[in-house]
């Protein structure tokens, strides 16, 4: 009964609008179950293989007819008979028949459309709620939300090279009001950006402003007043995440601040964001050096790994070798989750299992394209990591999410990520 009869696969559109891959699965119970899958811009090299058409006539090269065409000629018939319960024998079947380490002959954009839309269909079958089919043994806590208010970088068309200013409500006493205290600083965040005379141009690809400001440094220093401006306590009651995404401006062996006219080696750039962590409450940063200085990330964690949860994203790609390599080599001190760099459901829960039994923390994050789709929001439950990144709060791909955090906050007894303290640094326990 609970066995897959049929896999469709559809392309359809991304918040880009860029074409992505939505697979569709009917068991032979009649249940069916659909899953859409993100993609990102500021991708990491290690990333798996998002299968595009290349063909110039179609999207710029960016269609994904190839990948449905693999989902339903290849895939399909090898999963026809399978068990929707079986997630990991599902996801190895898959990762076999694609044969190659990063999934570029089959598309991790094919395999995890299938393994996402396999879950749900699952928990339609066992009528419980995806998180808690996802959660297994996992003690499931809503999630505390780090939330993007400044975009620049790749996101931004690099007005600035800071990738995310954002801003963690850590001392909310529900998720509810988390989004509320956000909403505040979001708006305070435009009306001083007014006041500065910023060149205003919209929203940024993730929701935040994404401004042409004079240094890198005054967007924190407008998100610190803005937090302050609400009424909020910077530091004891809300504090600030970057997303550094170095990678991408790291040019010739340094850090090139162009929007400055400086550019730095890793030393002198790790300086840098030590004086602002002292400067501001900034409490975590993610990707603060790019993602093949293996020698020089353990020394960013050592000096600022106490204080700050000292993040990788293009660094670790949700990869469970580098993670371990990371681990070992003390490099960071948490993980970001993205689905779709690795490509199954599968390996995401052991980089998130891993993070866990070696005391690391992980953050369960959207990609910049998505889709309405909100199977990330039951992920972040799942983990028991306490911790969703998903971007801003004007953009309803971004929104989506977060509104089955406030209604199931409303409609479960779930706990809030205070119930899951210690997976969070001490200075955000309230
Ligand atoms: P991406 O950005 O989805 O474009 O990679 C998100 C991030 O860097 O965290
Ligand atoms: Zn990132």
């Amino acid at each position: 009964m609970n066995k897959i009869s049929s896999i469709q696969a559809f392309e359809v559109l991304d918040s880009r609008g860029r074409p992505t891959v939505e697979a569709h699965l009917t068991l032979s119970s009649g249940l069916s179950a659909s899953a859409q899958v993100p993609s990102g811009a500021s991708t990491g090299a290690s990333e798996a293989h998002e299968l595009r058409d290349g063909d110039p006539q179609r999207y710029n090269g960016l269609g994904v007819r190839k990948a449905c065409h693999n989902i339903e000629t290849i895939l399909a018939p090898a999963l026809e008979g399978k068990s929707v319960f079986d997630q990991a024998t599902i996801d190895q079947l898959m990762i076999d028949l694609d044969g190659t380490p990063n999934k570029s002959r089959l598309g991790a954009n094919a395999i995890l459309a299938i393994s996402c839309a396999t879950a749900r269909a699952a928990a339609h079958s066992r009528k419980v709620p995806l998180w808690s089919h996802l959660a297994g043994n996992r003690k499931a806590v809503l999630p505390l939300p780090m939330v993007n208010i400044l975009s620049g970088g790749l996101h931004a068309a690099r007005a600035m090279e800071f990738q995310d200013f954002l801003a963690i409500p850590h001392a909310a006493g529900s998720f509810a009001e988390a989004m509320e205290w956000i909403t505040k600083i979001h708006r305070k965040t435009r009306e001083l950006l007014e006041e500065k005379g910023a060149y205003f141009t919209g929203v940024a690809d993730e929701g935040g402003w994404g401004p042409r400001l004079a240094t890198n440094e005054q967007a924190l220093a407008i998100l610190t007043e803005a937090i302050e401006k609400s009424g909020l306590a910077p530091g004891s009651q809300v504090s600030i995440a970057l997303d550094v995404a170095a990678s991408h401006f790291f040019a010739g062996g340094e850090y090139a601040l162009r929007s400055e006219g400086r550019s730095m080696p890793a030393r002198d750039f790790i300086d840098l964001l030590a004086g602002w962590c002292r400067k501001y409450p900034v409490v975590s940063i993610e990707d603060g050096l790019e993602q093949n200085a293996w020698s020089e990330w353990p020394e960013l964690t050592h000096r600022l790994g106490e204080h700050a949860q000292i993040i990788g994203d293009d660094f670790l790609t949700t990869n469970p070798e580098r993670l371990q390599r990371a681990i070992a080599s003390k490099a960071a001190n948490a993980v970001l989750v993205k689905m779709n760099q690795i490509g199954t459901l599968t390996e995401t829960f052991a980089v998130i299992d891993k993070a866990r039994a070696s005391n690391w923390r992980a953050v369960i994050s959207a990609r910049s394209g998505e889709t309405e789709d909100t199977f990330l929001t039951d992920l972040a439950i799942a983990s028991g990591m306490a911790q969703l990144k998903v971007g801003s709060i004007t953009r309803s791909e971004r929104l989506a999410k977060y509104n089955r955090v406030l209604v199931l906050e409303q409609t479960t007894s779930l706990p809030h990520w205070s119930a899951a303290s210690d997976r969070l640094p001490p200075i955000w326990r309230s």
